[in-house]
């Protein structure tokens, strides 16, 4: 086989067999194609699309590329949720303990990453002595345990998609369904999931801003993971404005722990009472998903869900007592509240711009190499639709910095206020299967 002719027949809008994937997937990840016959293919493929067997083809070639977790030991349907990111989405840290307690297992790799905050990893750390440096056995025996566990991202999972990933990053070439779907679904496959729920964010502070691509997006998704034997099933939802009050690293543990309480945000409650019965019902916990969503509600009420999260962070050497006593998390020196300039209601809180803010305070990291700040952060008093007067908190500024002039400019210009009514945006436009 010629890697030439493999691009040419792309190019020309054919389709590729099961084995020309794979040898175009075994010989970028082994060196013996180049780069710059790869980034000819990807560019093929941003315009001629591939079928939906060949983007099953293509994630199942990038899963066999490096390792894949084996989660056999542990008990029951292991159900993975993803989300294709978003500002201040507190969801994993809820939705971890929440389904756990009505006896779904989670078996979570996860990362810290760039972004507007730290990663899952991050977040939790700032639970004094909270760690994921665990081995493998021990992580299984946990999850059989606490039906939770958190492990660090190991080093060769789809090694093929970390390549093309970086390489698609400088040829023009992420923005293509096909391979977004692969590199995300492959991911989530070779970390051992059985059943896979989506999350995908559309809106301002979304990887996908409009909600056709984010359908188009999350279709590929369930797409490929039922046609490679993992049940899957997508919900789109809102991110135009940040999930929740708290964007920052113990902010978003904090909020959380409110959450896991019934006291948390509604619209952070509601999306992870959602995901949630989804998973719980996937996992074969529930006849129903209405069943499912009552189990849930019954764990927030009864308090298994804090408990299960108190056992999860206690487990992971983190001192649990921050459940009680809040004062021990991480805090910053200033806390300064951002005025309302006129009288209205909110209309617009540009949430990657809002993200962006919570970022330069030092809540994410610009680089690998930024060092976080898991004090720091943003939590909203209003949210879209909010009646506001003048002088009133439209949010606080958690800083270490004094000066927070450059932050509150970039808020200003990113929160509108409107003189009319306004309604708050659709939480879930749509759940796909
Ligand atoms: N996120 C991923 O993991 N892969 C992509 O291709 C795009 C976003
Ligand atoms: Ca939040």
């Amino acid at each position: 086989m010629r890697m030439v002719d493999l691009i040419e027949k792309k190019r020309d809008g054919l389709e590729l067999s099961t084995e020309e994937i794979n040898f175009i997937i075994k010989g970028y990840t082994d060196g013996s194609i180049p780069d710059y016959q790869v980034s000819a293919l990807t560019m093929a493929i941003f315009f001629k699309g591939m079928t939906e067997r060949e983007r099953a083809d293509l994630t199942m070639a990038m899963v066999e590329s490096g390792d894949q977790i084996d989660l056999s030991k542990i008990e029951g349907i292991k159900v993975d949720k993803h989300s294709t990111g978003g500002v201040g989405d507190t969801t994993t840290l809820v939705l971890g303990p929440l389904v756990a307690a009505v006896g779904v297992p989670v078996a979570k790799m996860s990362g810290r990453g760039l972004g507007h905050t730290g990663g899952t990893v991050d977040k939790l750390e700032a639970v004094n002595g909270f760690h994921v440096e665990i081995g493998n056995e021990e992580f299984i025996s946990l999850v059989n345990k606490n039906k939770v566990a958190v492990i660090g991202q190991s080093g060769n999972l789809t090694p093929a998609d970390k390549k093309l990933y970086a390489l698609r990053d400088v040829t023009a070439t992420v923005d293509s369904i096909p391979l977004i779907a692969s590199s995300i679904m492959s991911k989530k496959i070779a970390a051992g999931a059985d059943a896979i729920v989506l999350d995908v964010k559309t809106g301002a502070g979304a990887f996908m801003k409009t909600l056709d691509d984010s359908r188009e997006l999350a279709k590929a998704m369930v797409r490929i993971g039922n046609n490679v034997g993992r049940k899957t099933m997508a919900v789109i939802s809102d991110m135009s404005q940040p999930l929740g009050f708290a964007i920052g690293n113990a902010l978003e543990v904090q909020e959380a722990i409110d959450t896991l309480r019934g006291e948390g945000p509604e619209d952070l409650t509601e999306l992870c009472l959602t995901l949630g019965s989804h998973m719980v019902f996937l996992a074969g916990k529930a006849g129903s998903q209405n069943e499912a969503r009552e189990l849930l509600e019954k764990a927030i009420k009864d308090g298994t869900a804090l408990e299960t999260f108190r056992m999860f962070l206690s487990s992971q050497g983190g001192d649990a007592s921050v459940i009680d006593d809040p004062q021990k998390l991480p805090k910053a020196a200033h806390i300064i509240e951002l005025e309302a300039r006129e009288d209205g209601y909110v209309s617009e809180i540009v949430a990657d711009e809002i993200g962006t803010a919570a970022m330069l305070l030092g809540a994410g990291r610009a680089t690998k190499e930024s060092e976080i700040d898991l004090a720091v952060g943003l939590v909203l008093k209003k949210k879209i639709g909010d009646k506001v007067t003048k002088g009133e908190s439209l949010l606080t500024i958690h800083s270490n910095f004094e000066d927070v002039s450059e932050v509150k400019e970039l808020l200003y210009n990113n929160i509108r206020i409107s003189k009319e009514k306004v309604k708050a945006p659709v939480l879930i436009h749509e759940e796909i299967t």
